[in-house]
């Protein structure tokens, strides 16, 4: 049975390698971004073959409007999704008690918290209803206590809240439905920079290994390399 699979974020970085990787594995993949010019290019760009399929649906996963309209319109083209990837995300700097603090807190739980917890609203229920369904958070070790809350103040914020609707999102799912969160590592991506340690298609492997579990796998947990994380 074909899968289809949703990537939020995914006109380039993490979410586009995301999509060629799931293609490749012959599931059916929805590549989302909020610039439908960008998106269009990243879908022509990764030139999948038959019988895989790419659509762009266009989705800011920042506005609650954008979020419903992509659910309405796959559920018009009678697209129902198997896997969610909550990949969007920013990387806002500023620190708490300087006035750009709040621009940052806000944009930062507005895309990489509020975004995937929306996201989940819409798709997840018909997951659940069919029995079946991957969730995966693409989280940070930013958003880990037991590493240390390190990086920008907003980011940690975020990245934390993701974690938690991880665990409380899993505990409220039935059927084979899982909800995990990655930390990728550090990516070469715009957010990640040129120095960073991996190239982002070096970064999927864990990303890719959650959105296909096998009905044994884990539901609520926080892996990087497919090794648990410390919350
Ligand atoms: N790179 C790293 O080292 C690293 C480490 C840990 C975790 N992560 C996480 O990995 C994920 C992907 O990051 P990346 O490294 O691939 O960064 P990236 O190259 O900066 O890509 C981020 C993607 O998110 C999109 N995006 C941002 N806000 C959005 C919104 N409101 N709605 C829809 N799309 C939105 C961007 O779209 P635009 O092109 O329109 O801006 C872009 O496609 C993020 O959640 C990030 O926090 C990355």
């Amino acid at each position: 049975m074909m899968r289809t699979a949703l990537v939020t974020g995914a006109n380039r970085g993490i979410g586009l390698e995301t999509c060629r990787a799931l293609a490749k594995q012959g599931i059916s993949v929805v590549l989302t971004a909020r610039d439908r010019r960008l998106g269009e290019q990243a879908v022509a760009e990764l030139a999948i073959e038959e019988p895989a399929v790419v659509r762009f649906e266009l989705l800011d996963v920042s506005d609650e409007a954008s979020v419903l309209d992509c659910a309405h319109r796959l559920e018009d083209a009678g697209i129902e999704i198997d896997v969610l990837v909550n990949n969007a995300g920013v990387y806002p700097e500023g620190k708490l008690l300087e006035p750009e603090g709040a621009v940052a807190m806000e944009d930062a739980l507005l895309a990489n918290f509020w975004g995937a917890f929306r996201c989940c609203q819409e798709f997840v229920p018909g997951m659940v209803e069919r029995g079946y369904g991957r969730v995966v958070n693409v989280s940070s070790g930013y958003g880990s206590f037991g590493e240390g809350l390190e990086g920008p103040a907003a980011y940690c914020v975020s990245k934390a809240a993701l974690n938690a609707l991880t665990v409380k999102l899993a505990r409220e799912v039935k059927g084979d439905v899982k909800v995990n969160s990655v930390c990728p590592g550090w990516v070469r991506t715009r957010m990640g920079g040129p120095g960073a340690d991996l190239a982002p298609e070096d970064a999927i492997d864990t990303i890719v290994w959650l959105a296909t579990l096998q009905h044994d796998g884990p539901n609520g947990g926080f892996f990087r390399d497919r090794q648990p994380v410390p919350w």
